[in-house]
């Protein structure tokens, strides 16, 4: 069984549809499994044509949504967590799992696949934040699009963030018998929004500054993701959201990012097709 991992397919993009397409294309990940962390569409029916087309090439599919996917630009949701809602239920209509399952490998290894679902925590949420000084941000932060585009029924985010994790709590409670992958669409600690110093030193992966008023961190996960993978024993832990793509281990997890991301961006030359992150 190999597991591979890819996320911010961002499938609004025709061009991403087409790389999408040409990527999971003939026979090759029919005994495979996919996790895609989040950022597909904000369009119900984007998202569920772009599922359903992954689903048919692989024999496992996983999701988790991101931001995107919680955006209100269009279908009439009364709020991004009732949208979150009806995407589970979509995947539970196509055959894409959205909780923990057991992949064996049909000769007694296996591995445990855990999504977790999360949301950013804000600076001024509290202290499980990514949040990071930067000297050249612009605290208004008028380009974040989320803060348009998404809607919480209580109107606070930061309990939006709190409300997500407590959602995994079964899965933290149960126990796992074989190696756990989780995967979330925020970033589960700091350093790994930040290229690794051995990659820093060679200048390896280097994606110019765009937007120096924006600082991301404010934006970028929660530390509580991070709690939550330790408890689970997690040996790899995928993730979106930064389009910056990274591969390294602290204390003992891998943790990989993946991204498609936008046409045009570094992230998307990097990863035309879905990353092998574990095999057994
Ligand atoms: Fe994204
Ligand atoms: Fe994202």
């Amino acid at each position: 069984m190999r597991v591979f991992a890819w996320s911010d397919l961002h499938a609004d993009f025709p061009r991403n549809r087409e790389r999408i397409a040409a990527a999971s294309a003939g026979h090759d990940h029919l005994d495979d499994a996919l996790l895609v962390a989040g950022d597909v569409s904000d369009n119900m029916d984007t998202l569920a044509r772009t599922l359903e087309g992954l689903r048919a090439r692989f024999a496992e599919v996983f999701f988790v949504p991101g931001n995107h996917e919680a955006w209100l630009r269009r279908g009439g949701f009364a709020d991004s967590q009732e949208k979150l809602d009806r995407i589970e239920a979509l995947c539970g209509e196509i055959g894409v799992r959205t909780r923990p399952a057991r992949l064996g490998n049909g000769r007694g290894a296996a591995v445990w696949i855990v999504p977790l679902a999360s949301w950013y925590q804000k600076p001024e949420h509290g202290p499980d934040s990514l949040y990071v000084e930067k000297a050249t941000e612009d605290a208004a932060q008028s380009m974040w699009a989320d803060d348009l585009f998404v809607r919480w029924p209580d109107g606070d985010a930061g309990a939006a963030a709190e409300r997500l994790l407590l959602g995994n709590e079964d899965h933290l409670a149960r126990a796992y018998d074989a190696p756990v992958v989780s995967f979330s669409h925020f970033l589960p600690r700091r350093e790994v929004m930040f290229r690794a110093p051995e990659e820093a030193a060679a200048n390896l992966h280097r994606q110019p500054d765009r937007h120096p008023a924006f600082n991301f961190s404010r934006v970028a996960g929660s530390l509580g993701i991070e709690r939550q993978l330790r408890t689970l024993g997690s040996s790899v832990h995928v993730y979106g959201h930064q389009h910056r793509n990274r591969d390294r281990v602290l204390e003992g997890v891998r943790y990989v990012s993946h991204c498609l991301g936008y046409p045009g961006e570094g992230a998307a030359e990097d990863a035309l097709r879905p990353k092998l992150v574990y095999e057994c």
